[in-house]
């Protein structure tokens, strides 16, 4: 595994306020990292960064869906969290909620504690698991940008160390639709260029966003 210098991580801004106490410090440097994506993503190596667009959820996006989904105290679940963007913008602007990610690709989670480092949000954590392995009864609500199409998208891949293949899509996707079957009413859903394949019928529309791309939903 690489280990990135901490120089990498973007140096103190010039107008930074010696005198502030330390948490206010921290807090400017947040809103500062949160105020755009490009700022944000600066967080990590290039290759990383370049991945943006197509693979990471925008930060308004992010703080959209984060708004449908916190509650204070309660769990929130990021399905393949990647280098962990939504759960981090989700854990800045939501501190009394809790956001996990679950990620397959050890280097992404990595990235991920890394940025969690800089940011200390102590309401964020990452799990080293595919989806197969998690809990679901341990989460109140859940966030879902589209993350099985990998399995059958030969065009956009991460890096080359996950399968192509149809059935894998379809496995996770009737994984993931039976285990969100079993939650209880109430249990609320985000889901980003989802086709729906995931979505069992107990969950109804709520709102919808972004021309479309994004889905809130709700179990009744
Ligand atoms: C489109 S990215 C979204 C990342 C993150 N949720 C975000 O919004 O910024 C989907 C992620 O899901 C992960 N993923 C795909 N299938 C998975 C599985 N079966 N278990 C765990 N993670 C998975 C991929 O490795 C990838 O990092």
């Amino acid at each position: 595994m690489k280990a990135y210098p901490f120089s990498y991580f973007p140096p103190v801004p010039d107008n930074y306020n010696r005198s502030l106490p330390i948490k206010q410090k921290r807090d400017h440097l947040n809103d500062a990292l949160f105020s755009n994506d490009a700022a944000f993503d600066w967080l990590y190596p290039e290759n990383f960064q370049l991945l943006s667009l197509k693979h990471w959820t925008p930060l308004a996006i992010a703080c959209k869906a984060a708004e449908f989904l916190a509650e204070p105290g309660a769990r929130v679940l990021d399905i393949g969290s990647g280098i962990g963007k939504f759960c981090l913008a989700a854990g800045h602007h939501f501190p009394e909620t809790f956001f996990y990610g679950v990620e397959q690709r050890h280097e992404l989670i990595y990235l991920a504690e890394q940025a969690k480092g800089y940011t200390k949000l102590s309401n964020v954590n990452f799990i080293y698991a595919n989806i197969t392995q998690i809990n679901f009864k341990e989460f109140d609500h859940f966030y879902f940008y589209n993350s099985f199409y990998e399995n059958i998208d030969p065009e956009n891949q991460i890096d080359d160390t996950i399968e192509l293949s149809e059935s894998l899509y379809t496995y996770y996707n009737q994984y993931l639709c039976a285990a969100l079957d079993e939650k209880p009413s109430g249990t609320r859903l985000v889901t980003f260029h989802s086709f729906e394949k995931e979505i069992p019928p107990g969950f109804k529309l709520a709102d919808i966003s972004c021309n479309g791309l994004m889905k809130m939903w709700i179990k009744t």
